[in-house]
């Protein structure tokens, strides 16, 4: 099966006097294994981030704060846009799609990655992404 893009809902544990939790585990909701975290922060509104896809990185991607437009792109051409805007909501990206990402003011992008940073996953060349 080849796997699409595809919306995560997160469960919340709590409530609005105390404050919630949400969780994300390995094989319940995240398809792979965990091999890094990272996030990002104070984007600047106007900037468009991504750029680039990846050979065989997956990715789970929440905005933890804020709000973060994704458009993603396959080989094909086909488009997917997904409007990250709550803590409970995730976006699952499987490798092989081209990305771009705007951020809100105060946004923070949370990322769990299946594999440690490697510049050589990346395709940071649109034309070389589509001729593959
Ligand atoms: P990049 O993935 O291109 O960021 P974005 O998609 O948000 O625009 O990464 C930006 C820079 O940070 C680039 O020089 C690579 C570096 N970087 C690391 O060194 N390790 C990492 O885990 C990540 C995600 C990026």
């Amino acid at each position: 099966m080849i796997d699409s893009p595809r919306y995560i809902e997160f469960s919340s544990i709590g409530q609005p006097d105390i404050g919630y939790i949400s969780i994300a585990e390995y094989q319940d909701l995240v398809p792979f294994k965990i091999n890094r975290v990272y996030w990002t922060y104070f984007t600047p509104n106007h900037v468009i981030r991504g750029n680039h896809a990846h050979k065989s990185l997956k990715q789970i991607i929440v905005a933890v704060c804020g709000v973060i437009d994704f458009k993603l792109e396959d080989r094909d051409g086909n488009t997917y846009e997904f409007v990250l805007d709550s803590p409970e909501k995730g976006i699952f990206i499987p490798e092989g799609y081209w990305r771009t990402i705007r951020f809100s003011h105060s946004a923070v992008l949370l990322c769990l990655a299946s594999d440690k940073y490697d510049e050589n996953d990346y395709i940071r060349d649109y034309s070389v992404f589509k001729k593959i």
